[in-house]
């Protein structure tokens, strides 16, 4: 498969299908059996292991359960990642607030993430992701704990990332989500792609697992 700069693709298919695992591939977080995988043209197949962070640099990641460190506040917890990049105390200053008004969630810097709500969660979470400039960013089911109001606000940020430029990887299993994106969609079954349509739609068949289920 070949994901073009600037797209966003959702990576559709029930549970066990591969979708993680296409994103852990993605990050270099599993080594393929066969095949080759590319960043910006080039060959991240081969890294060695101590030049790993310069892939994982340039990909920002969201996951189901935020990941957030419970010690810090919002603030901190986006201005922990760029302090690990390396970047110096009047970047983080310029750039953190910045990030925090993208997510929407000014006047919450202080609050810990147990002061937060889900969905408040997970902007913090795709604030961090974002806050180094990353090339593409990864979701991985970043509405799964979600209601549907919160999911409809998480996939609107993440469009609106999109507008400014990165690459969207989108993973989930919502068939609602999808459905209403009109973006490409990925279809993974038992690890192959059985689909892959522009403005496409994902209709697992619900027949087909009662029959199996039976
Ligand atoms: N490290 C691993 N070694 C071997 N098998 C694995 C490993 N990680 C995942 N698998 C298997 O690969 C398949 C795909 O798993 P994956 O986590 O990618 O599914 P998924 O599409 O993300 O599912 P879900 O919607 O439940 O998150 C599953 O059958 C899983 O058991
Ligand atoms: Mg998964």
């Amino acid at each position: 498969m070949r994901i073009e700069p600037k797209e966003f693709v959702s990576i559709v298919g029930t549970s066990g299908a591969g979708k993680t695992t296409l994103l852990r591939l993605l990050l270099r977080e599993e080594e393929p059996t066969s095949g080759r995988i590319f960043l910006d043209g080039f060959d991240i197949t081969d890294v060695p292991r101590r030049d790993l962070h310069r892939i994982r640099r340039r990909i920002g990641t969201v996951f189901q359960d935020y990941k957030l460190l419970p010690m810090k506040t919002a603030y901190e917890n986006v201005a922990f990642a760029m302090e690990v990049a390396g970047r110096t105390p009047e970047e983080i200053k310029e750039d953190v607030p910045q990030a925090i008004q993208l997510v929407g969630l000014t006047g919450k810097e202080n609050n810990f993430p147990h002061q937060l709500s889900g969905g408040e969660k997970q902007r913090i979470a795709i604030a961090r992701a974002l806050i180094n400039r990353p090339d593409v960013l990864l979701a991985d089911e970043p509405s799964g704990n979600l209601d549907p109001g919160n999911t409809a606000e998480i996939v609107k940020l993440l469009l609106k990332v999109n507008g400014l430029g990165t690459t969207v990887i989108l993973a989930t299993h919502d068939r609602e989500v999808v459905n209403n994106l009109g973006r490409r969609v990925i279809t993974f079954e038992q690890g192959h792609i059985t689909s892959d349509e522009e403005n496409g739609t994902y209709m697992p068949d619900i027949g087909k697992e009662k029959t199996q289920s039976v």
